[in-house]
């Protein structure tokens, strides 16, 4: 073959390669009002910095036709390539080849990247838009996705991993998303279930369409098991982008310091302003968040699920710090299953990537309730506690209001782990709630007083004074400051600073059997 026809060979092969399904599938797959592989990678990173691995994969199995049906680069687009000059690795399903399914090659051109993330202490994304296993290679793809959530897993904990889920993710292969950090949905594109409607019709009876059943609403709010969810492509891989810049790019590094325009000696009055007289009065904690924080830059995470805790990646003086607070506008405030789980799976992200995590404390305790006992809140609350023990990052604690009982310590408490706990004037630090302590202690003198319900108020008021006030938990040390609302940014800020070069040890072992 002369030079020119190896040319020539050349350049028709990379047509081909970047022509995936062929025009007509990639106007059906734009007809539906999606991207494509390319069209998300090209969004996803920095302008020209995609090096693509293995492009020329392709299919080995002829069974079923699939002699065929052989497309260069096997289904999936794959690489790596720059977010804000930072290194990542990743791969984007493309639907337009035999519907993104997963065969044996496709897998291993995931398994090729996975690995190279690995190795190369990189953040890594993955674009799933994939009708599952290949049901043409049969346990050839069972064997792929095998490989995937062993890879998955094993770089648990080294690099952060990312899902974004444009398309359906059906089957087994909802596995490795739920396997990574986090998972992105995009409303009326993105579908995850184990089952689809039709085999949950004839299995159950139940009828429900594909959106109800696994679309980012529903993940997003009822199971929890997305962590961001939004409109539109477009919105979801530019966020995807800013969450990137907060990180760092394995557990060996810390995360990047971006520049803050916002001093770190930036008094916040309007606390002042926020929190109500009457303590039994909720308000909104993500305005106390955005006060504290440097302006703009709180990223909340599992938004719509489980609203009684909120948690997410904020700056605070440049610095990233995870949020881990609780919000009064829903039950009380008070900690359950779902929010225990919750907190406690993005404290041990935080963990995992040196993220130090800023609790900010307004909690009556665990929610009382046959269903929450009987759901296992003993389990769930658990994770909290162990969570934050196991945490060898910063670990600052802010009393608002309420800290009570097992929620204390699991806030708060600097037996438990915490290195700096600070309170405002009106933080209330007891076993429980004032009401509940002067019925059972003083139950005998109130039933016995003449008023009983003066008696009973009397009591209530004077536990509140006597035990409650911030100054009794911090001349135990429990408490290492009382400080003004209006210090609030300033003494987190300080608090970070003494705490950030913090250096702990753990017992060597294997790993911990967190309660699941
Ligand atoms: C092979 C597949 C495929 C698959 C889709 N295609 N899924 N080919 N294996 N799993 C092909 C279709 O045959 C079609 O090819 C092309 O992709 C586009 O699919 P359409 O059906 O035309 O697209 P759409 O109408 O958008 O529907 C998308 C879909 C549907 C909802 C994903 O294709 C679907 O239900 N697919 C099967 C899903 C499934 O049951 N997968 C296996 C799950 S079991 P042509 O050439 O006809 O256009 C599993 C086990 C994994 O994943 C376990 C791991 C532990």
């Amino acid at each position: 073959m002369s030079n020119r026809d190896a040319l020539q060979r050349y350049h028709e092969n990379k047509a081909e390669m970047l022509a995936g399904g062929g025009q007509k599938r990639i106007e059906a797959q734009h007809a539906k009002g999606k991207l494509t592989a390319r069209e998300r990678l090209d969004l996803l990173l920095d302008k020209g910095s995609f090096v693509e691995q293995q492009p020329y994969i392709t299919v080995r199995a002829t069974e079923f036709g699939l002699a065929e049906k052989k497309f260069l680069g096997d289904g999936v687009v794959s690489g790596t390539g720059k977010v804000g000059g930072q290194q990542i690795f990743l791969f984007s399903q493309d639907f337009t080849v035999l519907g993104g399914s997963l065969g044996e090659m496709h897998a291993e051109r995931i398994a090729e990247v996975q690995g190279l993330a690995l190795k190369n202490g990189c953040p890594f994304v993955q674009i799933n838009d994939s009708g599952g296993a290949r049901i043409q290679e049969g346990t050839l793809s069972l064997n792929g996705y095998a490989k995937i959530f062993r890879a998955n897993t094993l770089a648990s904990g080294v690099i952060p991993q990312f899902s974004v889920i444009l398309g359906p993710c059906a089957g087994g292969a909802v596995y490795s998303p739920a396997i990574t950090d986090f998972i992105l949905m995009v409303d009326g594109v993105s579908n995850m279930y184990i089952t689809g409607p039709d085999v949950i019709r004839a299995v159950t009876g139940e009828e429900i369409s594909h959106d109800q059943l696994g679309g980012a609403a529903t993940h997003a709010s009822i199971s929890g098991n997305a962590h961001f969810r939004f409109a539109d492509e477009k919105s979801c891989l530019q966020f995807l982008r800013r969450l990137l810049g907060y990180l760092p790019a394995n557990n060996l590094e810390m995360p990047p310091v971006a520049e803050s325009k916002d001093g770190p000696d930036r008094e916040t009055p309007e606390l002042e302003e926020l929190l109500p007289e009457d303590p039994k009065r909720p308000y909104d904690v993500r305005e106390f968040i955005a006060a504290i924080c440097d302006r703009g830059s709180f990223l909340e995470v599992h938004a719509d699920y489980a609203p009684n805790v909120v948690v997410g990646f904020a700056r605070l003086h440049g610095r990233t710090v995870g949020i881990f607070a609780n919000q009064p506008k829903f039950y009380a405030a008070a900690l359950d299953i779902n929010s225990s789980d919750k907190a406690a799976r993005f404290i041990r992200f935080c963990d995992c990537f040196n993220v130090p995590i800023i609790s900010l404390v307004d909690v009556p305790g665990f929610l009382p309730g046959v269903a929450q006992e009987h759901g296992g809140i003993i389990r769930h609350g658990a994770k909290v506690l162990y969570a934050i023990a196991e945490a060898t990052v910063a670990k600052i604690s802010l009393i608002i209001r309420k800290a009570y009982g097992g929620a204390f310590i699991a806030m708060s408490s600097k037996a438990l782990g915490y290195d700096r706990t600070l309170a405002l004037p009106t933080a209330e630090v007891a076993v429980m709630g004032a009401e509940g302590a002067a019925n059972i202690i003083f139950r005998k003198e109130i039933a016995a007083a003449e008023k009983p319900e003066a008696m009973r108020q009397q009591k209530i008021d004077e536990f509140r004074e006597q035990v409650m006030n911030p100054f009794i938990a911090a001349g135990y040390g429990l408490v290492d400051d009382v400080i003004e609302p209006r210090y609030a940014r300033i003494e987190l800020i300080r608090s970070l600073e003494m705490n950030i070069r913090k250096r702990e040890d753990r017992p060597t072992k294997k790993h911990g059997n967190i309660p699941l």
